[in-house]
C-alpha cells in the first residue's frame, strides 16, 4: 500500500498532540476527539484548479485532500451533487442570491452520509479489516449498507427502534444485520463504542470517526468549485453529530491554504436542528461554552436526532468564531419548508433538509441573514424516505372513474359535455 505523505497523523482537538494514522478516536490525556491532519505546504504543488476539473465529477477530485493511501475502493462514484442556482425560492424568502447544494441526490443512497461512508469504508479496507458498522439515525445505515454490501464487507447497523420503517428497510435491503436497539441514539452509541472496545471492528462513526468526518469536506469543496472557486458569505448547514458544519469550513480553509482559492475564509457558518432536539443550537443562543444533552429527543426530524452531540462544542465554537449563528424549528414549521422547496425548486428534500430551510428562513427573517449576500442551504437528504412527515399536510388526491366528463367536472373546466352523438 502506498503512503499518503501529506497525512501527518490524527491530532487532538484540544491539546493538539499527534497520533499515528491508524483505527484511533480520541486522546487518552483528554478524552477529546482526534482529526486527520495535513501538511498543506507539501499538497500545494501537487494541487491545482485544472487538476480538479481534469477528473471524473465526483468527490474523489480531491483526493490529495482526503486521507487514503491508496486509490478509493469503495465508493468511486460518490458526489458531484449539483449546486442548484433557486431563483424561485430565493424570490418566496425575500433574498437576491440563494444556492441549495443538493446531496438529496448523491449516490448510492441518497444523502450525503455516502461521502463520508465512501472515505471510512475505504479505509477500513486500508486497515485490513472486514467486519464494519455504524450508530446511525438512518441515513448513515442506509449508506454503510449499500456500500458496505458493494465491497463484500460483513456490515452490522445499530439504531434506535422507533427509527422510521423506510431507513430500516432501506438498511435490510442490503443484507446488512439491522439491529433496533429500544432506546435514544445517544445510547445506540455508547453500546457500539463498546463493540468497537470488545471486537475492534470498524464502526464508521467511532473507531473510524477520525477519516468518516473527512468525507464531508467534499461538500465545502464542491460548493467552492460550482461558484467559481469563491467560497459564499452565508452558509446554512444541518447539525446532528456536529460534523459536517465543521468540516464545510475546514474545506473552505484548506481551498485557501493550499493556495487553490486567494481568498481568505470569511464565511459565515449557521448551523439548524430541529427544537425537538437542539442540543447545539440551544448552546449558540444561550451563550454557553459546552451543550446540554438533550434526554428524550422529540421530533419528526429523526435524522438530526442526537441529544450529545461528539462535536457539539466544536460546532458551537466554529458559529460564534465566524460571526454565524444556529437556530431550531418546530416540527409544522419543518413540514411546512419540506413543501416550500418542492413547491419552488422541485426539491424533495427530507426532514432535515426542512429543518435547514426553516432554520434559514427564520434567520433571513429575523435580519441574521442580510437578504443582498450570497446564501448556501445544504440540503443533506432525500424526502421519498420521510414521507410520513408529509402525508398528514397534504390533500388526498381525488379518486374518478376513467371519464372524461368525470375529470372536466373535477377540473371545474366547464360543465360536463353531454354525450356526444354519433352521426
Ligand atoms: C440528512 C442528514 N443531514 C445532516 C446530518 C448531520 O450530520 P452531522 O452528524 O455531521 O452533524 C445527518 C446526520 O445523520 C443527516 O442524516
Ligand atoms: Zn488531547
Amino acid at each position: 500500500m502506498p503512503s499518503n505523505d501529506f497525512v501527518l497523523g490524527l491530532k487532538c482537538r484540544v491539546c493538539g498532540k499527534l497520533y499515528p494514522k491508524a483505527a484511533n478516536f480520541y486522546c487518552p490525556d483528554d478524552h477529546a476527539p482526534l482529526e486527520v491532519a495535513y501538511d498543506y505546504e507539501k499538497v500545494k504543488p501537487h494541487v491545482s484548479r485544472a487538476k480538479f476539473a481534469s477528473r471524473p465529477r465526483n468527490m474523489w477530485r480531491y483526493r490529495e485532500l482526503l486521507p487514503l493511501d491508496g486509490e478509493p475502493t469503495v465508493g468511486p462514484q460518490v458526489g458531484g451533487t449539483p449546486l442548484v442556482r433557486a431563483d424561485r425560492l430565493a424570490d418566496a424568502l425575500g433574498v437576491e442570491r440563494l444556492w441549495i447544494k443538493n446531496d438529496a441526490v448523491n449516490f448510492p443512497t441518497l444523502s450525503f452520509k455516502d461521502r463520508v461512508v465512501s472515505v471510512a469504508l475505504s479505509k477500513a479496507r486500508e486497515f485490513g479489516m472486514r467486519m464494519v458498522g455504524c450508530a446511525s439515525t438512518g441515513n448513515l445505515a442506509n449508506s454503510v449498507a449499500a456500500l458496505g454490501a458493494s465491497a463484500g464487507l460483513e456490515t452490522v447497523i445499530l439504531v434506535p427502534a422507533d427509527l422510521e420503517k423506510t431507513k430500516i428497510y432501506g438498511t435490510a435491503i442490503y443484507g446488512a444485520k439491522v439491529v433496533k436497539v429500544s432506546g435514544t441514539y445517544d445510547q445506540v452509541n455508547r453500546l457500539c463504542t463498546q463493540i468497537v472496545m470488545e471486537y475492534g471492528w470498524g464502526f464508521v462513526n467511532v473507531n473510524l470517526r477520525p477519516f468518516y468526518a473527512e468525507g464531508s469536506k467534499t461538500v465545502g469543496f464542491e460548493i467552492a468549485e460550482d461558484l467559481g472557486w469563491r467560497f459564499p458569505q452565508h452558509v446554512v448547514c444541518p447539525m446532528a453529530g456536529g460534523a459536517l458544519i465543521g468540516k464545510i469550513y475546514k474545506a473552505f480553509n484548506e481551498l485557501h491554504a493550499t493556495g487553490i482559492v486567494d481568498q481568505p475564509v470569511t464565511t459565515k457558518m449557521y448551523g439548524a436542528q430541529a427544537s425537538g432536539c437542539n442540543p447545539i443550537s440551544d448552546c449558540v443562543k444561550s451563550n454557553r461554552e459546552r451543550h446540554k444533552p438533550v434526554k428524550t429527543p422529540n421530533t419528526i426530524c429523526k435524522s438530526l436526532a442526537i441529544g450529545d452531540p461528539a462535536d457539539g462544542y466544536f460546532a458551537a465554537n466554529l458559529i460564534r468564531s465566524t460571526g454565524g449563528w444556529a437556530e431550531d424549528v418546530s416540527d409544522p414549521e419543518i413540514v411546512d419548508a419540506m413543501q416550500l422547496l418542492a413547491k419552488t425548486e422541485g426539491i424533495f428534500a427530507e426532514t432535515a433538509g426542512g429543518t435547514t430551510l426553516a432554520v434559514a428562513r427564520k434567520l433571513i427573517e429575523s435580519g441574521r441573514i442580510p437578504r443582498d449576500e450570497e446564501i448556501v442551504i445544504c440540503v443533506t437528504g432525500n424526502g421519498l424516505k420521510t414521507q410520513d412527515a408529509v402525508f398528514e399536510a397534504l390533500e388526498e388526491p381525488a379518486t374518478i372513474k376513467p371519464s372524461l366528463a368525470e375529470f372536466k367536472a373535477l377540473a371545474g373546466l366547464s360543465q360536463p359535455a353531454a354525450e356526444p352523438v354519433l352521426a
